[in-house]
């Protein structure tokens, strides 16, 4: 059987790698990469590095509006379900990508397949929410990584095929740990283990209103410690055009670097004092890690790394990052929530049994 699988971000790369890996076992895959995101930092680092197959077709889509963007991918994936005649689409998460993926396939009657189906932070505002929650409506077979996804499937009456594998994002930092410690090493960014805070700012909600970046950057040279943030490009763009960019020139303490391998930030994922983040992925790295996550949202996804005391939602406008900090206290439990690391094993099997089953 043929499966076409559409990835075009940089959290979704790491996802295929893992899933990638063990379906090209039994299925023949064809790789398209929208192009969504396409510096090297952000999208070719990872086909090297993660040994990713080669994309069978490079759309090529790069950035613009929802709608140009969605739209543009559309257009050329349909292109690309006529000419190869998938039995399958298997899509990953909740970016534009994902949706252009889903509604091609679904208006073409291809089975469309979900990893990391059920996430909701029920904030319609976020482009992400829309994604996930209309490509679950159109999905034959549903890939939860948790069992509160499973649920938030179940109050939307979507409650066949749905399969709990786990995070896919567990496996792969499971394959990948050994390997990033073989290869990098703290000294080469100037840290030492547990020594410094690393953090990520991305989200649409974050950066597009500059007070809340603003108030975010302030919260992050207020901390008066060692800060890494490989910063995402959107964000740059943002700083680069703001006053910010003087704000963070007289400070010393928050390092901005570009975008890092994903070896390289599970390494320095793993060596952080805590991690701050408003990334999905990177919250549950944090907590895979056994590091403490403060994460710069009013509403996570990942709702299991928070009520087992890991993870702190932080509103910047409204409350000090550093005050929480200080009255933070690590956990003495650390429960196994998203799975036994076998995830994409388990996705393979049921894609099998449901090919089967037909
Ligand atoms: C997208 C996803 C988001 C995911 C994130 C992962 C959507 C709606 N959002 O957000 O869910 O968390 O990817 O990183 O799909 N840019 C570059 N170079 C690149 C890519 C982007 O400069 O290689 C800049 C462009 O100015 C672009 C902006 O970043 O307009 C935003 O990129 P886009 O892919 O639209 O959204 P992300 O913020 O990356
Ligand atoms: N990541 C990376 N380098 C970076 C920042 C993130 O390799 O500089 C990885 C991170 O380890 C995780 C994934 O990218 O595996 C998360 O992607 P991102 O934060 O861009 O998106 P989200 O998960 O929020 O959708």
């Amino acid at each position: 059987k043929k499966i076409l699988t559409v990835v075009g971000a940089r959290p979704q790369f790491v996802k295929v790698a893992a899933v990638s890996r063990k379906l090209r076992n039994s299925f023949h895959e064809v790789m398209v990469d929208t192009g969504q995101h396409y510096d090297y930092k952000m999208a070719g680092v990872f086909f090297d590095e993660l040994d990713i197959p080669k994309p069978d077709y490079s759309l090529n889509v790069g950035s613009g509006s929802h709608g140009l963007q969605t739209g543009n991918m559309m257009v050329k994936i349909e292109e690309v379900v006529f000419k190869e005649k998938p039995d399958a689409v298997l899509v990953y998460g909740d970016t534009n990508s994902t949706l252009a993926g889903s509604l091609v396939a679904s208006k073409l009657h291809v089975p469309l397949f979900h990893v990391e189906a059920g996430l909701r932070s029920y904030n319609k505002r976020m482009p992400e929410e829309i994604n996930r929650v209309l490509t679950d409506h159109i999905s034959s077979l549903l890939f939860t990584p948790t069992e509160t996804a499973s649920l938030n499937l179940a109050k939307e009456g979507i409650v066949h095929n749905v399969h709990l594998v786990g995070d896919v994002m567990f496996d792969a930092v499971n394959y990948y740990w050994s390997q990033s410690e073989k290869k990098y090493d703290l000294n080469s960014f100037s840290l030492k283990d547990k020594d410094y805070y690393l953090a990520t700012i991305h989200r649409a909600e974050n950066t597009n209103n500059i007070a809340i970046l603003t108030a975010i950057i302030k919260s992050l040279i207020d901390l008066n410690e060692s800060v890494i943030l490989p910063l995402h490009p959107r964000t740059q763009q943002k700083i680069n055009d703001s006053a910010l960019r003087g704000v963070l020139a007289q400070q010393s303490n928050v390092k901005i670097i570009d975008p890092v391998s994903y070896l390289e930030m599970i390494l320095l994922e793993k060596h952080a004092k805590a991690i701050i983040t408003d990334s999905g992925g990177v919250q549950k790295e944090a907590y895979f890690a056994k590091v403490p996550c403060f994460t710069l949202r009013s509403e996570t996804e990942w709702v299991e790394t928070v009520e087992s005391g890991w993870n702190v939602l932080v509103d910047p406008m409204n409350q000090s990052l550093k005050q929480v900090i200080e009255m933070y206290n690590v956990p003495s439990q650390h429960m196994m929530l998203y799975g036994d690391g076998n995830a994409a094993q388990k996705i393979v099997d049921q894609i099998e049994l449901w090919f089967k089953s037909r």
